[in-house]
């Protein structure tokens, strides 16, 4: 069985897409999976997290997507385990591709992976919260979609314009969904709102949301500024464990 792909996206911003991605690669590296992570935001917060200037790194996801060549050029080994292709905070190079985009279509990323899928368990991307031509990319690239979600209106918001979204793209990006699940983070189970949301959120959505919630943690707040993940910053914090945990939930998921 090859990679799955998997694409973490939602409309809204600070929703924890990045703290997800990123945690959920390094979860899954520990336990002895191989992953391969691919930025695929231009703000470039997960490649920032896992310690990578991205000002550095000629190598990246607008190059491969601008220039073409073999996709293994591109990869960085982070840890053994881990790979990356790298974001790059350049919004000129992002702007100068967006305004040549005609040049690229949204199976363009598909066509890339496809000769790698076998050398990996997972590949993850990391999405912007927008519904731009690097996010349809990653949308068509995936087998389905990881929707973290906090238990707010805007943020639940997000996916259902998301959804709405795709239905319109039709065809992969559209068939998707269906496979796709919500994960609730930054869950704080005494705030009454909190509770309200997840009630509505598991009565319209029920067997899409994952079990484990991602609660509110101060040291997930601090690890993209130490480019830690929490499993080195603060491996026995709270949020940390739901990390863990989850890793194990969806690990299960995308086998079956
Ligand atoms: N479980 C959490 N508890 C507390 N803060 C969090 C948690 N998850 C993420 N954050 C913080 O919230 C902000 C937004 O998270 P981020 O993952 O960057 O969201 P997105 O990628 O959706 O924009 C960041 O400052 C991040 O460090
Ligand atoms: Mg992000």
């Amino acid at each position: 069985m090859g990679a799955r792909v998997v694409a973490v996206a939602n409309l809204k911003g600070g929703c924890g897409k990045t703290a997800t991605a990123v945690n959920l690669a390094d979860m899954l590296a520990d336990a002895g999976e191989r992953i391969l992570l691919i930025d695929a935001s231009p703000q470039a917060n997960a490649t920032g997290y896992l310690g990578i200037d991205s000002r550095e790194q000629e190598r990246n996801l607008y190059e491969l997507l601008y220039e073409g060549g073999r996709i293994e050029d591109y990869i960085l080994d982070v840890f053994p385990g881990l790979s990356l292709i790298p974001s790059v905070m350049d919004l000129s190079a992002a702007n100068m591709f967006f305004s040549e985009g005609g040049k690229a279509h949204d199976s363009d990323l598909r066509k890339m992976i496809e000769p790698i899928l076998n050398d990996y368990d997972h590949i993850i991307f990391d999405c912007a919260p927008d519904f731009g031509l690097y996010t349809r990319c990653a949308l068509y690239a995936a087998d389905f979609y990881l929707f973290p979600t906090q238990a707010e209106y805007l943020s639940y918001q997000g996916i259902i314009t998301f959804r709405e979204f795709s239905e319109r793209a039709g065809g992969r990006i559209k068939d998707n969904l269906r496979r796709s699940r919500i994960l609730l983070t930054m869950y704080s189970r005494n705030i009454r709102m909190t509770r309200e949301m997840e009630r509505r959120m598991t009565e319209e959505f029920h067997c899409e949301l994952f079990n484990t919630r991602i609660r509110r943690g101060v040291r997930a707040s601090e690890a993209p500024s130490y480019s830690q993940t929490l499993r080195m910053l603060a491996p026995t914090a709270g949020v940390t464990m739901d990390y863990r945990e989850f890793a194990r939930e969806y690990k299960e998921y995308a086998n079956t």
